[in-house]
């Protein structure tokens, strides 16, 4: 069983970033709205930035309280979308429920949308064109390039992902399908997750509910990759996989932490140089 080491692979995207981004004429800028006080977001938001300033982006954080009005959020995207000096931008989720989500993520630029959420982005990564021009979204792009990096083949593999937000699962779905994989989309009213995932070649289960995916759920030689992020009452970090008792039987497993959460801030920082480049040299659709 190899461990997949998200956490130094990111150290090494961010380190080749660093020495791409000291060599551009102006540095990238990333802007990100975050509302309200949900502790998990001020901790994502909190990561985001510093990795940005590890790598030469500069890195803004707009904060907003619970009850900002929706129409404020928006102005400050439009003049955002306007602002040259920013490349890209994004609104931490999940918004409070008084807040229209999408209508604020129509409501970015697609060209800025490092988040890949726009349905622009989300149509081109669906149908597989103008890829070089389109933004995935960090999660599912951390998650290919992972696999990538341990020379992982998707093509012809059965992948099964559990759970299908429009943040994870349905855009990993995307990817892995672009990559010739055959993909099953399990859902809450999936009847029975083990029949995919004990006929998968790769398991990617990002759900939120610890010990979700157990030994017998996983064929022998199986590659798991756990999304999931859960804060036990102890303290301590866990995923969606009972990790001592699947892990024996996997040919690759991700820990958490240390697995898909770094990738997904070495994708975004990816992305902002992505939207800087095609900014920069005005290559807009
Ligand atoms: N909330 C949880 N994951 C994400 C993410 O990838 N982007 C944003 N904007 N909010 C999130």
């Amino acid at each position: 069983m190899t461990l997949l080491d998200g956490k130094s692979l990111s150290l090494q995207i961010q380190d080749t970033l660093q020495s791409i981004i000291t060599k551009l004429p102006s540095a990238p800028k990333l802007v990100v709205l975050l509302v309200g006080d949900d502790p998990a977001s001020h901790a994502y938001v909190g990561m985001k930035a510093k990795a940005c300033e590890r790598v030469g982006i500069v890195g803004e954080v707009l904060r907003f309280s619970h009850d900002v009005e929706e129409s404020e959020i928006l102005a400050h995207i439009e003049r955002l979308n306007r602002d040259t000096s920013v490349h890209g931008l994004l609104v931490q989720l999940p918004l409070p429920s008084h807040i229209n989500t999408t209508k604020i993520l129509e409501s970015i630029s697609p060209h800025k949308d490092v988040d890949g959420f726009h349905p622009l982005n989300v149509g081109r990564i669906q149908c597989n064109t103008q890829i070089d021009r389109a933004f995935a979204p960090a999660t599912p792009l951390g998650v290919m390039r992972l696999l990538e990096h341990y020379h992982i083949d998707v093509k012809g593999k059965n992948v099964a992902i559990i759970g299908a937000s429009n943040i994870v699962g349905k855009p990993l779905a995307a990817l892995m399908n672009n990559a010739c994989a055959t993909t099953s989309l399990c859902h809450i009213h999936t009847k029975d997750i083990s029949t995919y995932t004990r006929a998968a070649d790769i398991i990617c289960v990002g759900v939120g509910k610890p010990n979700l995916i157990g030994a017998d759920m996983v064929q022998e030689g199986a590659i798991v990759i756990d999304i999931g992020i859960n804060r036990l009452e102890s303290g301590a970090l866990v995923g969606d996989v009972e990790f001592e008792a699947v892990a024996p039987k996997c040919s690759f497993i991700t820990p958490v932490p240390g697995g898909v959460g770094p990738m997904t801030i070495a994708s975004l920082l990816e992305n902002t140089l992505k939207a800087y480049r095609l900014l920069e040299s005005s290559a807009t659709p």
